[in-house]
Formats: structure tokens, C-alpha cells, sequence
């Protein structure tokens, strides 16, 4: 586990675009042991009408996912994406600056600056591991999504598999934590539990290669009251 800030992890995510989306490619296939596919299968369908999208980097898998969305004859959404890293969301509003239905606004995902049961659908897309407070990442999106709606997240686990797939994931998991890019990797039951913590009822989980998808629903009647 890191014991990096969030501003110690920000400062670690001021790369330029093009070596983080290189980066991306590889840790995604060596770490993740996930496919580009496989994620755009998973977080496409899970866009409401107003949608949340926490920790959004560049905005590259956003906008593949959008375009996924498109292809696939899915609805037009209103998209809100935030992220810590300011370097990060600069090069999300290069990318998306002529997309009128995403608004991009710099915040920490343990502090969102919006009103309660302001979002239809969350997601945090290869970033739940990143966070240095997850628990309190948990609680907010819970506070800001809407009753009935979902939380769509893919959580880095310990490396599985074999040799040498397990030994090159824990590498490059040990560097990205040195480096301050990863704060941990989960057990499964560990990261099921917090997101159950923080009021969410599993939908639906699934682990593919070193990860762990999860959609949580925020209940439509909150536990304590009443429907009279
Ligand atoms: C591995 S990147 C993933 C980015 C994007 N979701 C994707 O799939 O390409 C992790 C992101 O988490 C962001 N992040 C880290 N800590 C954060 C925090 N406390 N609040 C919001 N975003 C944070 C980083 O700035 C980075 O953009």
C-alpha cells in the first residue's frame, strides 16, 4: 500500500498525454491482464441520463466509451467528469473540448462538489485503486447518485495466475506504487465489502484477468425509512 497524499498522487500523474496513454496500454495488459473491449462491454450500458464519471485522467476511455455508445445506437447523456490531477483534466478538455454534453471540473473523489441525489449512474473507471481514501470516495458517490441508481467500478486485484503472468503483474503493481500512479490493489472480498459499506447493493461482479467488476445500486428506499 502507498502512503502517498492526494496531492503527492496528483504530482504523480502530471505525465505528458502521450506516454500516459502508452502507459495505460501496457498496465492494462500486464497488470489488468483486461482488454480495452472487455471494459468498454462493462461501462458503456451503465450510463444514465445525467452520469457521474469520478477520477476521468484524459478522458480517453470516456470518449472511446461515448463512442462505443454511439456505434451501439445508446442514448445521447449529459456527462459530468471530474478528476485531482489537474494535468490530468487539462488533457481530458483538449480531448473533449468540442463535446457539448460533458462539463469537466477539477475535484477529489472523497469530497465531490455536488448536491445530494444530483447523478443517475457513477463510474470510476481504473482508478478505485488509486484513491487514497476509498472508503471515503465509497460515501460520496453514494450521497451524489440518485436512489435506484448505480455505481459501475473495475478494482485492481493482488495479481492471480501463473508464472511468469503473476510475477511481471506484481511488478509492475509494485512500481506504480513507488511511483505513487497505484495506491493498493484489493482482495476482492476486501473492496466487495466497502463498496456494500458505503449503502450500495451488488448487482452484478465478475473478475476478469487481475480484475474485479463490480455495479453496485444505491437502494431506491434508503435503509430506516419508511414507504408510508
Ligand atoms: C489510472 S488513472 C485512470 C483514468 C481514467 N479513468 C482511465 O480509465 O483512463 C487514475 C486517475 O485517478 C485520478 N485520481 C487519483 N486520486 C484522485 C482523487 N483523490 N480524486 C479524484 N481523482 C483522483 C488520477 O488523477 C488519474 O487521473
Amino acid at each position: 500500500m502507498s502512503s502517498k497524499s492526494r496531492d503527492e498522487i496528483a504530482v504523480a500523474y502530471r505525465s505528458a498525454p502521450w506516454w500516459y496513454d502508452l502507459r495505460g496500454f501496457f498496465i492494462l495488459t500486464f497488470a489488468y491482464n483486461s482488454t480495452l473491449t472487455h471494459q468498454l462491454r462493462f461501462f458503456s450500458p451503465n450510463f444514465g441520463p445525467r452520469h457521474l464519471e469520478v477520477a476521468c485522467g484524459s478522458g480517453t476511455l470516456l470518449e472511446m466509451v461515448l463512442r462505443w455508445r454511439k456505434w451501439k445506437g445508446l442514448p445521447d447523456v449529459q456527462v459530468v467528469g471530474v478528476d485531482y490531477a489537474e494535468s490530468m483534466l487539462e488533457g481530458a478538455k483538449r480531448r473533449l473540448a468540442r463535446r457539448a454534453n460533458i462539463e469537466l471540473r477539477h475535484a477529489d473523489a472523497a469530497a465531490l462538489p455536488y448536491p445530494d441525489a444530483t447523478f443517475d449512474t457513477v463510474n470510476i473507471a481504473n482508478s478505485i485503486h488509486c484513491l487514497p481514501d476509498v472508503d471515503g470516495a465509497l460515501r460520496d458517490i453514494f450521497r451524489v447518485v440518485k436512489p435506484g441508481g448505480t455505481l459501475a467500478t473495475n478494482v485492481l486485484l493482488y495479481p492471480q495466475g501463473m508464472w511468469p503472468l503473476k510475477q511481471i503483474a506484481q511488478r509492475i503493481d509494485d512500481w506504480g506504487i513507488r511511483k505513487g500512479i497505484l495506491y493498493t490493489p484489493y482482495h476482492r472480498e476486501d473492496i466487495r465489502r466497502r463498496v456494500v459499506a458505503a449503502g450500495f447493493e451488488v448487482v452484478s461482479e465478475a473478475v476478469s484477468g487481475n480484475c474485479f467488476d463490480v455495479l453496485g445500486r444505491k437502494p431506491s428506499i434508503a435503509s430506516g425509512e419508511s414507504r408510508a
